[in-house]
Parts: structure tokens; sequence; C-alpha cells
């Protein structure tokens, strides 16, 4: 029998596959999959946890921008190849200022006579009758269920609109207008000429700012990061052989099973690092084998489900025990991250970590003969350590692992520490194999310790305390993980 192609296909309609195997739809069988579905509407949902802390960050961008229409997207999924995306991850302001991670939502913040009104818009479910839950390219039956409207508004706290109109609403306001951009093109294009890239830019850096001290929900959600990346430390140790090589993508494969159970992803690509891949600092590749002998570089966070990430880096010695050669470098490092640690307090200029890890770094870089006849002092001056210690000490942690990165500079590196800020401290020493200005024995050898440091009222917590730093407590919980 031929079949019937219905004539009425909804707008947006799944593009067709060159080579798809489908290729239409009779009208029998768009009837018969209009009818016949149940109720599943939610009531009397609880608001998300930040509801009321998404609430209080609205208001402080409010009062920065009053009398202007503020609009962050969430962004749009990235294509990896024809019909297939990347795993979407809403914008990180998106997700600050509403809790919310839907896909090509919009945060629209109206000025009202006091302050803002605030409106999320979101695709709402699919509708059943016309078909679009199917045959829609974003159909609830290709992506999953979605929240109602009024589900959305019991969840976030704020009135929702359908994001299907707010080209046609944003095409229409009236007055000054600042834009996120990066996110979201079709917005861009109709807010175009309405924006100035100074005004969006500021804008950009005053977000990036707000989320520079973290409120309570943020740092319990930093606290589970942490604890989780711990959990998946171990989960790495257990399955590190010590007669054995093992796969430093199976290192990577380890962590991300408990990244995905415990959290929404990996905060960033672990770099798992084995032998002398642990002296290139961003070292993703994971196509090399950690071997007994070799020291196994780990840096490594769980992202939690609302999007907070850890940072952490651990340098294991793969057979259990450091050689005297690679403890005597780990204690190097060890010892500037001690000094590095112990200057983060509140008041303390953001720098102080920084230089207070990298002279360390430099003093031990000296004593070793490493730095040429210069005093000490000097040759950190001329920054002749760097040819070792690499990277900066540190960075803020949040949402983004490298957070708050447009903040102005003098909110940041060239800031102070207050309470509620979280930072990274993690010096490190990096021996190229081919750098034939050190001592044969330390080539190869790439040491890092990185843990996550809150700002409290009067000095600092360790919130990756929980995975052991000392060479001794290194070995020692090798030994117990393993048996
Ligand atoms: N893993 C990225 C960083 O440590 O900054
Ligand atoms: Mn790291
Ligand atoms: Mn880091």
């Amino acid at each position: 029998m031929a079949e019937h192609v219905s004539p009425e296909v909804p707008a947006g309609e799944r593009k067709a596959r060159k080579n798809g195997l489908i290729a239409g739809v009779s009208e029998e069988l768009a009837a018969n999959m209009a009818q016949g579905w149940a109720d599943t509407e939610q009531y009397d949902l609880e608001p998300l946890p930040q509801a009321a802390h998404t609430a209080r960050r609205r208001a402080a961008l409010s009062a920065r921008f009053p009398g202007e229409w503020l609009v962050v997207p969430a962004g749009r999924s990235k294509v990896r190849a024809n019909d297939i995306p990347y795993p979407f991850r809403a914008s990180s302001d998106y997700a600050y200022l509403t809790g919310d991670q839907s896909e090509e939502a919009v945060l629209v913040l109206e000025p009202a006579a006091a302050g803002h009104r605030a409106s999320a818009h979101l695709l709402p479910r699919s509708d059943r009758g016309n078909g679009e839950f199917w045959r829609d390219q974003r159909g609830e039956l290709w992506d999953g269920r979605r929240n109602t409207l009024a589900e959305s508004e019991q969840l976030l706290g704020l009135p929702c609109h359908d994001v299907r109109s707010v080209l046609e609403h944003l095409g229409r306001v009236a007055g000054p207008v600042r834009l996120l951009r990066g996110y979201d093109p079709e917005v861009e294009a109709v807010l175009s000429g309405r924006v100035t890239a100074e005004g969006d830019e500021e804008f950009r850096v005053f977000l990036s700012e707000l989320r520079l001290v973290k409120d309570e929900f943020e740092i319990a959600e930093l606290r589970f990061a942490c604890a989780a990346t711990a959990r998946g430390f171990e989960d790495v140790v257990r399955v590190l052989g010590t007669d054995t090589p093992t796969p430093e993508r199976r290192i990577e494969g380890t962590f991300w099973t408990r990244a995905r159970i415990e959290g929404n992803d990996s905060g960033y690509p672990s770099v798992c690092a084995a032998g002398p891949h642990a002296t290139t600092l961003h070292w993703v590749r994971n196509d090399g084998q950690a071997r007994p002998g070799d020291l196994l570089l780990l840096d490594a966070g769980v992202e939690t489900k609302h999007l907070y990430t850890a940072d952490i880096t651990r340098t294991l010695p793969v057979s259990g025990r450091f050689t005297p050669v690679q403890r005597k470098v780990y204690e190097a490092v060890l010892a500037a991250q001690e000094a590095g640690i112990a200057a983060v307090k509140p008041g303390a200029a953001f720098r102080d970590f920084h230089l207070a890890a990298q002279r360390t770094l430099a003093e031990h870089l000296a004593a070793w003969g490493l730095l040429g006849d210069r005093p000490v002092e000097e040759a950190f001056e001329l920054g002749l350590h760097r040819r070792w210690t690499l990277s900066g000490t540190g960075h803020m942690l949040g949402l983004d692992v490298h957070d708050c990165a447009v903040a102005r500079t003098e909110a940041y590196v060239d800031g102070t520490l207050e309470p509620g800020m979280v930072l990274t401290v993690e010096p490190g020493l990096y021996f190229q194999p081919d750098d034939l200005t050190v001592p044969e024995e330390y080539r190869g050898i790439g040491v890092r310790i990185e843990d996550d440091i809150l700002v409290t009222a009067d000095g600092r917590e360790n919130l990756s305390a929980a995975l052991p730093r000392s060479p001794d407590a290194v070995e020692a919980w090798l030994a117990r993980l393993r048996g």
C-alpha cells in the first residue's frame, strides 16, 4: 500500500537525514500519535535549593544596572558532526543567576519601577496534539521530558515564558540593553544595533566579579566536589597496577566514571600524566602507560550536578614508594605549597600565595645549584626559576575551573582576598626529559600538588584535605587502598 504522507509538517521538523530510513508520516500515524497520553503535570514542587541565593544574585545585578534591560543566555549546543551535538552545558552565568541549566534558555531582567522584573524564557513541554513532541527536532520524545512553564516557575522562583517568543520580545524592547555575548547567536543577532561592545564587556566583567565571593550554597557544592573528587582519586589508585603498566586512558576513564556517577561531568579534561608526561602541564592526550617506577600526576575534578568543580592534583609513585630523587623533588613542591597555603588569609594580597610558593621553589632550586652563581633574590627577580616552575600558582575556582576569569585585574590578581573566595594553590616543578641544564636523574620528573582553599574569616580551610599530601601519608594511603 502506498504511504500517505501528511502535508502538515510542524515548523522545525526534525531534519531528515539524507540516508535516514524513515521517509514520511501517514495521516493515520500522525492521528494515532496525537492521542492516548496521560497528564504528567507535577504540582507542589519545592524550589531548587539555591533559589534564595539566585534571587539575591539577581538583585545585585539589578542594583548595578538600573534602568537597563539585561539579557543572559544559557547558550546552545555545539555541533559535533551532522545532527550530533556535543553534550550541552549551560553558561555559568545563566546557571549562577537562575539555578537552571536548560539549553536555549534566556534570562531577561526588564527595568521596573523598583529594580528589575526577572523572567526565564525556556523551552516548555512539547505539544502532543500537533506532533511536535516526536516530529520536531527539539521534541521531548527524542531528548526527554522537560518541565512545564508552571513547573519551572515553582522550581526557579521566577516567572517563566516560552523561549520561542523571546526573539520577538527582545526585538521590541525600548531602552538601553546589555547582553552576555558568546552563547546565543540568535539573541545576539536580534539585539545587534541595540547593544554596544563596551557596554556588554562591562556587563560580562561585572558578572565575573559577582562570583568572586562564594555564598554558602556554592561553598557546600565545592565541598562536595572535593569529596567526590577524592573518591575518584581512590578509584584510580585501586586500578593502578604495581607490577604491570596501567594505560593513562584507563585512569582517565576510571575517574570519569566517578564524575558521571556523583556529578555532572569532569570539570575539565583530566590530566593523567605518567613518567615524563608529567612535565607537560596540560597533558590530556593520556595515551601513555603508568609504569611501576613512574610518578603519576593526576589533575582532575568532579563537576557537581549544579556545575561547581573541584580542581585537585596529586603526584603518586605508581610502585607505592617514592625513589629518593622523586621524594626530594616532591618535598620541595610540598614545602612551596605549604608556604602558599599559609599566605591565603583575608586581607592578604591575592598574589601573596603565588610569591610565597614561587620563592620557596626558587630557594630549593638554588640549593640544588640550578640557579647559577647569583644570589637567590637576584635569580628570583630575573625569574630564572621559571624554567622549571612554568605556571602561575593558582586561580579562582567555582562554576568554572578558571573561575571569574574576566574580572578586572584590580579585583582579582591585584586584589585582596576576602572570606568566601575559593582558590587553588598548585605549585609544581617540571624537569623536561631533554633538559640538559639539570642532572640526568631529575630529567623526566614532574610534580604538582594542587588543593582547593577556602578563605575563611580568620584564615583558610583546605577543602581537599581528605587527600594525603606528605610523601609518607601518600605512601601509606596507596598501601591501604591496595590492601
Ligand atoms: N587543571 C587545570 C588547572 O589546574 O588549572
Ligand atoms: Mn588542576
Ligand atoms: Mn588549577
